[in-house]
């Protein structure tokens, strides 16, 4: 059988699995709206990753709003550093959040790319994940050195500028052997290694490089073992590695196997699986920081190949993490402190600040695995407290996405610009600014606080597509442009759900329409 056909295939047992999904959805009663304009919903999230660009933008650039900016980055240590996306609502460019992005967008591609091809959105993800991945091969300038990070944080919140009046530091930053980041080389390994695969039959000359870069970053991890924030002071208090390196160096392993199948790597996965805590630590959080429940699904998945089966009894043993996680999501494990905590309205909550990311992660996460049930021939999952269906994982992920972007108490959209209401201060220096094309009239540092950032006007820049820290533990939401921790958006947060927005609106399209 060739590919073609095994979609097609996959896609009709899938037809009967939705059919079920649509009568548990349908029969549910509930004041809010069932389901929403998911494909409304992936196109705009794209878009956010334009707003977010770093550099000379080109012509084609859709959100107009902004203008080039950053351009004499790296400048200093002599080094082009031009490019690369802007981490959140300030103007630093943070490796490691940054590759963790760009990992979660290649995955999300890799999972859904036939839905979001559909959707016609696949040239726009492509784009995303490249505007990442040609900033880290300039990042990358020699085999042991990477360039993790421009700017800072002191300075750059010190102002509130537009990114294309920056006049804050824009020093930068790496890692080499004498001060190592295994963390951010091992992340940024995994983002080229993933990224290798979605380009592998469009751009096969792209992905080899990406792949060699991704190799080359990972000895580089593996070789000079370190955490980057005790080398890199200036990013403590922003994205210290909690987690250290040790699920970065497994999880660019995955990837690396994923994207070469050399045995090499899974060997590592494998041999590191009990010293790196990968078949060790249950965990309820996957984040830019914790990626433990992303490489036991990853490891869940290759259990379903034959030839991976003489590694069975290492592979069980992740998987029985990852079910450890899912099985958290869906509150089914032993005992409230192995569950995930939820928000009166159903959002998961992990924290008060940019509690959103959890959400998406999550929901991506139950995707994917709701999936893996599916295709497997173990049609349940096993939790401690009962038994779950593909079909109660992928509501659940749908759950989450629904309230993201709408049906919740507050009939709020935390994706900004999406649906009736939806946050208008967002924590955002270019959105909260006027547009540069409109006034490029200078706006000194505390310019910007005084004149745009004080003002209880909406912002006069709407950052479309940019998934904010959403509400607190009682599903409330203020509004504020101060309010950081609910109404900054960042780049990770939106990634995973790329993919998950293509599907659902695919299942929207062929099933759920019924229902309008
Ligand atoms: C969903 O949104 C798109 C715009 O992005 C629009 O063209 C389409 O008609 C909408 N679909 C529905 C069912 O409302
Ligand atoms: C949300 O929408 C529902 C259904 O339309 C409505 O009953 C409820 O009052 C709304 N809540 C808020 C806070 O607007």
């Amino acid at each position: 059988m060739n590919n073609n056909l095994i979609k097609l295939l996959s896609i009709s047992q899938y037809y009967c699995f939705i059919l079920s999904l649509f009568f548990i959805i349908t029969s549910s009663k509930s004041t809010n709206p069932l389901s929403h304009n998911y494909s409304d919903a992936l196109t705009k999230s794209l878009l956010y990753f334009e707003a977010q660009r770093s550099g000379h933008l080109p012509h084609n650039q859709r959100v107009t709003w902004r203008h080039h900016s950053g351009l004499t980055d790296g400048l200093e240590q002599g080094v082009d550093l031009i490019g690369g996306y802007y981490d959140a609502g300030d103007h630093v460019k943070f490796g490691l959040p940054m590759a963790f992005t760009v990992t979660m967008l290649s995955w999300s591609i890799i999972e859904y790319r036939e839905y979001i091809a559909r959707a016609r959105e696949l040239d726009h993800a492509l784009e995303a994940i490249k505007w990442g991945t040609d900033y880290f091969i300039k990042a990358h300038t020699s085999p042991n050195v990477l360039w993790v990070e421009v700017g800072d944080g002191y300075t750059d919140h010190y102002c509130w500028q537009r990114p294309e009046d920056m006049t804050t530091s824009r020093q930068a930053y790496k890692v080499d052997e004498n001060s190592p980041g295994s963390d951010v080389a091992g992340e940024t390994a995994a983002a080229m290694a993933a990224a290798s695969v979605v380009f592998r039959k469009i751009n096969p000359r792209y992905s080899r490089l990406l792949l060699h870069h991704a190799q080359q970053l990972f000895e580089f991890a593996d070789k000079y073992r370190g955490k980057y924030d005790e080398n890199i002071e200036v990013v403590k208090n922003y994205y210290t590695s909690v987690s250290g390196y040790k699920d970065e160096l497994l999880w660019a392993a995955m990837w690396l196997y994923k994207a070469t199948e050399n045995h090499r790597y899974l060997s590592y996965v494998i041999d590191n699986a009990n010293e790196f805590g990968g078949t060790g630590w249950s965990i309820t959080e996957f984040s830019w920081d914790v990626k433990y429940a992303g490489i036991q699904v990853l490891a869940s998945q290759l259990l379903y190949e034959e030839k991976h089966l003489k590694h069975k009894n290492i592979l069980e043993q992740y998987r029985s993490k990852a079910e450890y996680y899912i099985c958290s999501c869906l509150r089914k494990n032993n005992g409230t402190k192995n569950n995930v905590v939820f928000t009166p309205g159903g959002l998961i909550f992990i924290r008060q600040w940019n509690n959103m990311q959890y959400a998406s992660s999550g929901s991506f996460l139950t995707m994917v695995y709701s999936d893996l049930l599916h295709k497997s021939n173990r049609k349940m999952l096993k939790c401690h407290m009962e038994d779950v269906t593909p079909q109660e994982l992928l509501q659940f992920s749908k759950h989450q996405v629904d309230y993201i972007l709408g049906s919740n108490p507050l009939n709020m959209s935390y994706l900004v610009g999406f649906g009736p209401k939806f946050p208008t201060r967002v924590h955002h220096r270019g959105a909260s600014i006027v547009s540069y094309r409109e006034n490029n009239g200078f706006i000194g540092c505390t310019e910007g606080y005084d004149n745009w950032y004080a003002s209880s006007d909406p912002n006069p820049n709407v950052v479309v597509g940019a998934l904010v820290g959403g509400p607190n533990h009682n599903d409330e939401f203020a509004d504020k442009r101060g309010n950081y921790m609910q109404t900054e958006a960042c780049t990770y947060n939106i990634a995973p759900l790329v993919g998950i927005f293509a599907k659902l609106s695919y299942l929207e399209n062929t099933i759920f329409h019924q229902s309008y």
